[in-house]
């Protein structure tokens, strides 16, 4: 019997972790399937999805740089992959290509089940304003918090997404400002969803914004504690977690979508983070 063949097609993609994680809710879910790493040309996405599924391919998850051609390649959108304009998760169904985006879910699903916050009424600070935030604006929203800002270094651009995500806000307070901004102000959650971790940056935030047991979470992760969180740690905030948990909630929500059961996913973060710390990983 062939096995159900899924991929995470990105560029570059040989340092996704996907592979591991979904072999991991394999063997543990008893599912028969392969997951393997695809790298697409940059501009190649559509064909290397096509050839893919002409191998038999039931599935992809999506990343840098393809979550827009992914929304757009699909013939059926999920209203969170509609709302976030991009998606990470492919499913192929025999009339056409089912489109989500698992991002915000597994950003919730590791906020409230592994770290045990409480969202509703809460005052929270997203950072950044691209593709990573939008993708969880509609979830966060939907955990009802008293408030949520979206600060970003362009301040143009924060104000143009908490614009387009104002029907969706119901009794939050969604308001966006740039960074120098916040001073003064005080939050129970702020996230980091800006791209500066990844060149070992933080954004540059006035002092004072946590509050007593707040949480700073960076959507990032490494094997070093990220420049958000060490920052976040000499400006006194008591809670620290990166993005580990949320890439393995949205991997399971994505596992979820193709084979109809949930994985376990607290074995496997422990797993991941067993591989970040060996010192054979890069
Ligand atoms: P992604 O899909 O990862 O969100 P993106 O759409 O390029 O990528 O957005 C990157 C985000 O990180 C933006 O909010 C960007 O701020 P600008 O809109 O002002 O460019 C933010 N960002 C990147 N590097 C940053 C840095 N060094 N300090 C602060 N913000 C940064």
């Amino acid at each position: 019997m062939s096995l159900d063949r899924y991929a995470v097609i990105g560029n570059p993609v040989a340092h996704s972790r996907s592979p591991l994680i979904h072999s991991l809710f394999a063997r543990q879910t008893h599912q028969a399937i392969s997951y393997e790493a695809l790298l697409a040309p940059l501009d190649g996405f559509k064909a290397t999805v096509a050839a893919f599924r002409a191998r038999g391919g039931r599935g992809a998850n999506v990343t840098v740089p393809f979550k827009l051609e992914a929304h757009a390649l699909a013939d059926c959108l999920s209203p969170r992959a509609a709302a976030a304009g991009a998606a990470n998760t492919l499913r192929f169904d025999d009339d056409g290509i089912f489109a989500d985006n698992t991002d915000g879910a597994g950003l919730l699903r590791d906020l409230v089940d592994n770290l045990g916050c409480r969202l509703e009424g809460t005052a929270i600070l997203l950072l950044g304003a691209g593709g990573a935030a939008r993708g969880v604006m509609l979830p966060l929203l939907d955990a009802a918090p008293a408030s949520l800002t979206i600060a970003n270094r362009s301040e143009p651009r924060a104000l143009e997404l908490a614009q387009s995500f104002q029907r969706h806000a119901g009794k939050t307070t969604l308001d966006a400002c740039g960074f120098a901004a916040l001073s003064g102000h005080r939050y129970d959650l702020v996230i980091n969803a800006t791209s500066a971790s990844l060149s070992g940056e933080a954004p540059p935030l006035p002092a004072g914004l946590y509050g007593p047991g707040a949480l700073a979470y960076d959507m990032m992760y490494g094997r070093n504690e990220t420049a958000f969180l060490a920052a976040a740690r000499r400006a006194g905030a008591k809670r620290l977690s990166d993005g580990l948990g949320m890439l393995v909630e949205q991997a399971a929500e994505s596992f979820l979508i193709w084979r109809g059961v949930r994985p376990q996913t607290r074995s496997v973060i422990e797993n991941l983070r067993g591989a970040l710390r060996s010192p054979a990983e890069p």
